[in-house]
Parts: C-alpha cells; sequence; structure tokens
C-alpha cells in the first residue's frame, strides 16, 4: 500500500486536535448521570452568549421563566448550576452551605485585588463586621447636601453617596475619613470604580480560567496587576502616615491599630503581613462602597417617584425624631416604614443581582446530581421579582414588608423558601449587611428628613446601565435640594432667612 507520509501525519494530527476540542470544550461531565435540564446552547462555546449578555441577571432571568427555575448549563466543559428557585435555594444553603462556601476565583498571586489574601476570593471565612457608624460622617454628610441645596447647585446623589459611604468605611478601618484636600479620597473613590468594571471580566476569567489555561491564555491579569499597583500606592501611603501618627499622640483603639499590632508582633499565632492589611481594605472598599451607593440611588429615585411615600416616610421622622435635630441610627428600630422602605429598594434593584459560588464535591439537588466543581449562579435577582412569590413584584411597594420583618423571614423558614436575599445566604453571605441596613437606613432618612427633591420632568428614568456588574442606574440621580428643616448642627454653612 503506498501511503502518503504527509498526508498520515496531517490525519493523525486532525485526529489528535478533534480529540483535544472534544475533551476540552464538547465532553460534559459525569455522562450517565441524572443531571438537571439543560436549555439549548451552541456549539462549542455552550451557554457563554448568556453570561457575556450586558444585562446578565435578567438574560438568565428569561433563560429560567422559559427552561425552568434548576437549569444545568455549560461554558466549553465548565458546569454551572443556575437556581432561580427559593425552594432550591433553601435546600442548597441549608443542606450544602459548607459545600458551597468558595467561590474558587483564580487567585491571583501578588495581587491586592482578588488576590490570595483577600477574603472575596479566599475559600472561607467568618468575618463578622462591627456596626460602626460615624455620627460626624453622616453629620458631614448632611452639611455637604445642606451647602448644596443653599447655593442652589444640582446634586449627583451617587457622587455624593459614595462620599458619605466611603468615609464611613475610612472611619470604621482607620478613624478618620479619606482625605478630600490632598486628592486621597478622589483616588480611593476611582479605584472603586475601575474594580466594578474588573468584576466581571474576572468572573467570566474565574469561568473559562480551566479551559484557557490549558491553552495557555491568561485573561485581564494586566488590567487586573495595574488596578492592584494604585490600591497599593494609596494604601501604603495611608499605612505610612497612620504609623507616624500613632507614634506621635494617638491610642490604638481602630481595626487598623489592631492589625498593626498583630503585624509587628513576632509571637502572635496568626502572622499577618503587609499585603494581607492591604487585601482586607481593598475587599472593605470594594464590597462595601460600590453596593452601598447604588442601594441609596435607587432607593431614592423609588421614593422621590412615589410621593405618597415621601409623604409617609416624612410623617414618621418628623413625629419619632422631630425637625430639631438630624435622625440618627439608634432611631431606626421606631421607623418601620422607613427600614420597609430600604427592605423593598434592595429587593427591587438588589446591588448584588447574581450570587456565585462553587460546588466543593458533587451532590444531589432537587432530586438531580450537580458533579463537583460545578460553578453555583443563584439569580437573586429574579427571585425576589418572581410572581409566583410576590405580589405585584415589579412594583415598589415596601408595604408589603410592614407586617413585621421578623414574622416574614419565619414564614420562609416554615415554608422552607429563600426568596429575600439581597445579601446572599449561608456561611459566605455578606458580612455587611447590618451595616449597609444601618447605614443606608440613616442616609436616606436624612436625604427625606431635611431636603426636598426637585427633578426635571415628572419621573426619574429607572432603567438599568448595561454591562454592571453591581446593579446600576442607567441615568445617574440629578437633583436640586431645598432646605425642609433646619437642624442645628456646626456648620460653617450659611443659610440664608426665608
Ligand atoms: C447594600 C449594601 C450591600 C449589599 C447589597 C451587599 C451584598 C453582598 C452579596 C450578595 C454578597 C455575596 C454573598 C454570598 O455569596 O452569599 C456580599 C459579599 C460580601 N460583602 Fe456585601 N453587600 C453590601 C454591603 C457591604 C458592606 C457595607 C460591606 C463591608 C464594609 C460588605 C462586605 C462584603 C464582603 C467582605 C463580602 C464577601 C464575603 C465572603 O466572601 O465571605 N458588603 N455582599
Amino acid at each position: 500500500m503506498n501511503v502518503d507520509f504527509q498526508n498520515c501525519l496531517i490525519l493523525i494530527l486532525l485526529c489528535l486536535l478533534s480529540f483535544l476540542c472534544y475533551s476540552f470544550f464538547f465532553k460534559k461531565p459525569k455522562d450517565g448521570f441524572n443531571l438537571p435540564p439543560s436549555p439549548p446552547s451552541l456549539p462549542i462555546i455552550g451557554h457563554l452568549h448568556h453570561l457575556l449578555s450586558l444585562f446578565m441577571h435578567r438574560s438568565l432571568q428569561k433563560l429560567s421563566s422559559k427552561y425552568g427555575p434548576l437549569l444545568y448549563l455549560h461554558v466549553f466543559n465548565v458546569p454551572i448550576l443556575l437556581v432561580s428557585s427559593p425552594s432550591i435555594a433553601y435546600e442548597i444553603f441549608r443542606t450544602q452551605d459548607v459545600n458551597v462556601s468558595s467561590r474558587d476565583f483564580p487567585t491571583n498571586e501578588g495581587s491586592l485585588l482578588f488576590g490570595s489574601f483577600g477574603f472575596g476570593t479566599a475559600p472561607s471565612s467568618g468575618l463578622k463586621h462591627s456596626r460602626g457608624h460615624k455620627k460626624s460622617v453622616q453629620r458631614s454628610y448632611y452639611l455637604n447636601l445642606l451647602d448644596k441645596a443653599v447655593k442652589k447647585e444640582s446634586v449627583e446623589i451617587a457622587e455624593e453617596a459614595m462620599k458619605l459611604v466611603n468615609n464611613t468605611v475610612c472611619q470604621m478601618i482607620m478613624g478618620r475619613s479619606c482625605s478630600e484636600e490632598n486628592g486621597e479620597a478622589e483616588r480611593v473613590r476611582g479605584l472603586v470604580t475601575k474594580t466594578d468594571a474588573l468584576t466581571k471580566k474576572f468572573i467570566l476569567a474565574g469561568i473559562l480560567r480551566k479551559p484557557l489555561q490549558k491553552i495557555g491564555i491568561s485573561l485581564f491579569k494586566k488590567e487586573l496587576m495595574d488596578a492592584s499597583c494604585k490600591f497599593n500606592e494609596v494604601l501604603e501611603k495611608i499605612l505610612v502616615e497612620y504609623k507616624e501618627k500613632v507614634e506621635e499622640h494617638h491610642q490604638g483603639t481602630d481595626m487598623m491599630d489592631k492589625l498593626l499590632e498583630v503585624y509587628g508582633d513576632e509571637k502572635a499565632e496568626y502572622k499577618i503581613t503587609r499585603d494581607h492589611i492591604k487585601s482586607l481594605f481593598v475587599d472593605l472598599f470594594f464590597a462595601g462602597t460600590d453596593t452601598w451607593t447604588h442601594a441609596i440611588q435607587w432607593i431614592m429615585a423609588e421614593i422621590i417617584n412615589n410621593s405618597y411615600i415621601l409623604e409617609r416616610l416624612r410623617e414618621e421622622i418628623d413625629s419619632v425624631v422631630g425637625k430639631t435635630r438630624l435622625i440618627q441610627e439608634t432611631d431606626l428600630p421606631n421607623l418601620p416604614c422607613l427600614q420597609a422602605t430600604v427592605k423593598e429598594g434592595l429587593r427591587l434593584h438588589p446591588p448584588v443581582p447574581l450570587v456565585l459560588r462553587t460546588f466543593k464535591e458533587g451532590c444531589t439537588i432537587g432530586g438531580f446530581y450537580v458533579p463537583e466543581k460545578t460553578t453555583l449562579v443563584v439569580n437573586g435577582y429574579a427571585m425576589m421579582r418572581d410572581p409566583e412569590y410576590w405580589e405585584d413584584p415589579q412594583e415598589f411597594k415596601p408595604e408589603r414588608f410592614l407586617a413585621s420583618s421578623r414574622s416574614s423571614q419565619n414564614d420562609e423558614i416554615r415554608d422552607e423558601l429563600l426568596k429575600y436575599l439581597p445579601f446572599g445566604n449561608g456561611r459566605r453571605a455578606c458580612p455587611g449587611a447590618n451595616l449597609a441596613y444601618i447605614s443606608v437606613g440613616t442616609a436616606i432618612g436624612v436625604m427625606v428628613q431635611c431636603f426636598d427633591w426637585e427633578i426635571k420632568g415628572d419621573k426619574i428614568n429607572m432603567d438599568e446601565a448595561p454591562g454592571k456588574i453591581t446593579l446600576t442606574m442607567a441615568h445617574p440621580l440629578n437633583c436640586t435640594l431645598v432646605p425642609r428643616t433646619l437642624i442645628p448642627v456646626t456648620s460653617t454653612v450659611q443659610i440664608p432667612s426665608s
């Protein structure tokens, strides 16, 4: 037989390539197991196009309403379990909490952002933050808004909210606000915004990492390292200045003092490095700042669009707090309407619409087999707008939470449902939830108590911005403020007599 050696080699190479393509891209894990139903997919890329959608949470919501609330997706050969059902979410967080307590994102050695020292990407954590909230930050938030109101300047709520949130996080960590004078605060805010853009890419990189690593591609590493370097610069400066101040006069009681104490202690049981401290700050700045800023903006926009809620909140605040002092966090338990408004805002506009985890081991969920290393995506956005579980789910109706939040929580446990999860659930749930409820509540309280809000047009446009990982308003909320009550706080603002 006459065999052309070159053709034979090409044939062998083609066979090898097909085998590699099959095992990298096509081969479904655990063939033969009773996997959850899977919607139609595209060749090779599987369901990747849904994850690349500019509104990923809504694209996945559509998929679930068409094909069911428990779906098995794949991107190349990476398996993903998509959950949009309160009863399945309940089952997962009650029976598989430890199994899904990792996120299995790529740990980026040497990076402060999503690096191996941060706790967002760490294998597991039990961190709980204090409820620390500094009155002085809230007062300066009020004075800042008042200043703009008096000057009749238009106010971009997201910008002001971000200053408030950043200062609160800085106060919590190091007992002082980020300095506006030397540009420190501006730099931190800029980095937080940049980090949000990177997160979406990072999530994709997490899902696509394994198939792409096999062919030698590492996604977004350079962008990540650039942002990490910039954070490093700002944080190094803060650390050095802080240490100098401590040596001069400061009596250490802040989180930073405690961390520096352990860092400097040669005999400490658990040795922490400077990178540990910086990564923790990056996580707090990032996880706390953006979510909370957007929550304030969405909720305030809903209140302005629904004047009956504004009136109701004012009545409540005026009768409990009065008009001569600023609302404070200790008032919140006596302001059920305000609390319900915050809860409803987080239901309709959850800043983190998708919760991501990884199944460490194979298990059974809803009667189906879920293979080990499957990425879990819980679509909180879809669940909190599911007409089967919420009356008028698209409407902003704080009344639904007025019946008493405790009893609705008990209802969920009795019915074995998890339908309200703006902060995730289980051991990796958001550790900042209490702080967020308090801080968002008081910020909204100040805005409602002290100002009238004028907008251009009749209604605020509530569209979502495309391509964001944190739920963001497409048209930032811009208002002109008119002082409603004059609260006597120490101020340099000159209030004109009317
Ligand atoms: C309205 C404000 C906030 C919302 C909606 C929110 C939401 C979330 C969600 C959904 C998660 C994922 C939970 C899960 O996987 O089950 C999360 C994680 C996290 N949040 Fe928040 N968050 C907010 C504010 C904060 C604040 C103020 C802080 C701290 C200052 C914070 C720190 C964190 C951290 C560190 C994680 C990662 C926890 C871990 O992986 O163990 N968050 N947040």
